[in-house]
């Protein structure tokens, strides 16, 4: 970590780009995972978007100390209004991320379904439960229409940073 928290640490750098990609995936695999027909397809599909799933909460849980010890200020000259927008977006950034990944865990262990990482089976949270299956259902489709809002807002902050206001925003979370 440098001092004065301008840049962000090789690690962040690392697992902001890898969550990037696994959550995107995420998102389109949830999506074809919703409009497809019952069968061996969507059974194998379903397992490899849980196993990126939960690999995505365990990035999560590693994610977080590395935001604190290596906190960032906002590159300068950008209006108090403007970087309100951004913290709150990165706010609920943080908070889909782990919203996700738990109602998805919490929606297959109430339906009876025993959720494994790559074959490796996560402890059981929950016994089986419609109502809490059906919660966590709901929870887990909207959410995700959130996050690809978010998604969809942030991408769209970093690119104004890039071409329009022309600062290093994008820059640094690339390289040095
Ligand atoms: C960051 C993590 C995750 C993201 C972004 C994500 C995203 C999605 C999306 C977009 C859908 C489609 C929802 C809809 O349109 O209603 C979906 C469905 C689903 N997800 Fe996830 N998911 C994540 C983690 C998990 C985890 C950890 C599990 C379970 C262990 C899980 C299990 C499911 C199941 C069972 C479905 C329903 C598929 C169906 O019945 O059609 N997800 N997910
Ligand atoms: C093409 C896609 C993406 C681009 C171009 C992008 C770009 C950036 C940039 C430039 C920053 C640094 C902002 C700053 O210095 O103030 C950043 C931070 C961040 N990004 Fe992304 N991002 C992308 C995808 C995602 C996705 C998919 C997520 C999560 C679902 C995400 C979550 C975050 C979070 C939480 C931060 C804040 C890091 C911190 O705590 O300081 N990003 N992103």
């Amino acid at each position: 970590m440098r001092k004065g928290g301008k840049y962000y640490s090789p690690a962040t750098k690392m697992i902001h780009w890898l969550m990037a990609i696994i959550i995107i995936g995420l998102l389109v695999v949830g999506t074809l995972l919703e409009n497809m027909a019952n069968g061996p397809e969507k059974f194998e599909l379903m397992d490899l978007h849980k196993s990126v799933g939960v690999l995505a909460l365990l990035l999560f849980f590693l994610r977080i100390p590395l935001r604190i010890i290596n906190p960032v200020r906002p590159v300068s000259g950008v209006p108090k209004s403007t970087q309100m927008v951004a913290g709150a977006v990165k706010g609920l950034l943080y908070l889909s991320m782990l919203l996700m990944p738990v109602s998805g865990i919490l929606m297959s262990q109430s339906a009876g379904y025993p959720v494994a990482m790559f074959g490796w089976e996560i402890p059981t949270l929950i016994a089986e439960n419609e109502q809490i299956n059906e919660i966590a259902g709901l929870t887990h489709g909207i959410v995700s229409k959130v996050l690809m809002a978010l998604i969809a807002l942030h991408i769209l902050g970093a690119l104004y940073h890039h071409f329009i206001r022309r600062d290093e925003t994008l820059r640094r979370m690339i390289r040095d």
